[in-house]
């Protein structure tokens, strides 16, 4: 079977592909407004902590189970002999069919930014509510987002994942790069940085945590067997621990640089006030065109346009992840023909999403759909499903994998596994680290935080 499940071309259209999965609306949109929800610059400590103490370890595991079993997250654990641990793998395919359900919503809206700004309609700045209940509309750009992607995933692993990759992450780096420079240079500048960088420490408090823990697990794909899915296409020559921490870097890098481009310009937007922009969901959609427009008539519409059509061909690289772990399951697992399992599960997807598409005020119902206990305002369908998919199941995905890896799979079988493409790597300090991580720190920490989070965001209990 694995012969013809197509490979990756080579070591840097993996990291490319993997990168890509990572790099999405993760870093660009979700990041600026966690970190303005909660924290500022505390958050973004707490964030990169994550990613490079727990969640980069993670991601070695899933790559190296996948390298391993040549296998999709459900077939791999029973390829590994331990066929009741493909649950673990069920788990991470329900994920990401919820995950991609909204976040096909929010890549329609940021679709159909490329075409209002690049048609000069800067005032959709301050029509972003109007903007997302005009649910025929943006719906159709949902459906749009929803067809691109099954098409490049039904076009297989490297004729369409890798090249679509290749092409596009480089030049979205570039543009947010000259907008990082051009927005320090704008009035208050400082005071948005200062906002972004300056940690106050009595700003950390739990639900800070726990965000910055789902938001890392959500904006590296991690969790929910993605990278099980990516590793399973990588050849055994190649170095797991360099290709982790090249996503790493290039994941967080790029979510810290949007924060740096997004904070000098909500400052200016709002002299100088950060506090009082627009936080949550609209944020990006509501900063960003007025920024542009400060760019100029014309100028500001290419750049602005530019910018969104880049930032939906990076959810472009992420969706394609996501769908591709229910397909890759349904391929090797139900043999069900590739080409038939890719259009079925999009337009399964695509319905879960109607629900989120409505309810940002279109629908009453679901617009209030749940008030969890000790809250005092209710959660619309599309936040609710944010926290299940990805705040509550990523994390606990990842303490699953690594108590598996420890435990169950064992650490000398992962070692041997991550020794294949790097044979001088027993005995040194990485490896070290990775088993303390894997045997101890992830399995501990995961856990507590999982735990923490689920008594406290939806049981309203606050242990401290
Ligand atoms: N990492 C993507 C982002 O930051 O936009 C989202 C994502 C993609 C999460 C793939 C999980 C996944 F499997």
């Amino acid at each position: 079977m694995a012969t013809n499940r197509g490979s990756f071309s080579s070591k840097a259209g993996f990291i490319l592909a993997a990168a890509g999965s990572a790099v999405g609306l993760g870093n660009i949109w979700k990041f600026p407004f966690e970190v303005a929800n909660g924290g500022g610059a505390a958050f973004v400590i707490m964030y990169l902590i994550f990613c490079f103490l727990l969640c980069f370890p993670v991601m070695v595991t899933e790559i190296a189970i996948g390298r391993k079993t040549q296998k999709n997250p459900v077939g791999a654990f029973i390829a590994l002999g331990f066929p009741k641990w493909s649950f673990l793998g069920k788990i991470g395919i329900l994920a990401g069919i919820l995950i991609l359900s909204f976040y096909n919503v929010v890549a329609g809206w940021a679709f159909g930014y490329f075409i209002q700004i690049s048609f000069g309609n800067f005032e959709i700045g301050g029509q972003f509510n109007e903007y997302i209940n005009n649910i025929g509309r943006v719906g159709l750009y949902g459906i749009i987002f929803m067809i691109a992607t099954a098409f490049v995933v039904s076009k297989g692993i490297s004729g369409g994942v890798e090249r679509a990759s290749k092409i596009l992450m480089p030049t979205l780096v570039g543009i947010i790069v000259l907008l990082v420079i051009y927005s320090l240079t704008l009035p208050h500048a400082f005071e948005g940085i200062s906002y972004y960088l300056v940690p106050q420490f009595s700003e950390i408090n739990f639900s800070v945590i726990y965000n910055a823990l789902g938001q890392a697990f959500f904006s590296l794909s991690l969790g929910m067997g993605a990278l099980i899915t990516y590793g399973s296409y990588v050849s055994k020559q190649d170095n797991i621990i360099s290709s982790a921490a090249m996503i790493t870097v290039a994941d967080a890098g790029i979510a810290f640089l949007a924060g740096l481009m997004m904070f000098p310009f909500a400052a200016y937007i709002s002299s100088g006030a950060v506090e009082t922009v627009q936080g949550g969901p609209g944020l990006i959609f509501t900063v960003l065109p007025g920024a542009f427009e400060s760019i100029g008539p014309v100028l500001g519409r290419i750049v602005g346009g530019l910018f969104f059509l880049l930032l939906s061909f990076a959810a472009l690289t992420s969706t394609i992840s996501l769908l591709e772990v229910p397909v890759t399951y349904a391929v090797d697992e139900l043999n069900i023909q590739r080409s038939h399992a890719v259009w079925v599960i999009a337009l399964f997807i695509f319905m879960m999403g109607v629900p989120s598409l409505i309810s940002n005020g279109d629908s009453h119902f679901f617009t209030n759909f749940i008030t969890y206990f000790g809250a005092e305002n209710p959660t619309n369908f599309l936040d609710f499903v944010q926290h299940i998919g990805s705040d509550t199941l990523l994390p606990l995905g990842g303490f699953l994998m690594t108590v598996f890896a420890a435990y169950v799979w064992k650490k000398h079988n992962l070692n041997k596994e991550i020794e294949e493409g790097f044979p001088a790597f027993k005995g040194t300090l990485i490896e070290k680290y990775i088993d303390f991580a894997v045997s101890y720190l992830c399995p501990a920490i995961l856990g507590i935080i999982f735990l923490l989070t689920v008594l406290s965001r939806f049981f309203g209990v606050e242990i401290f």
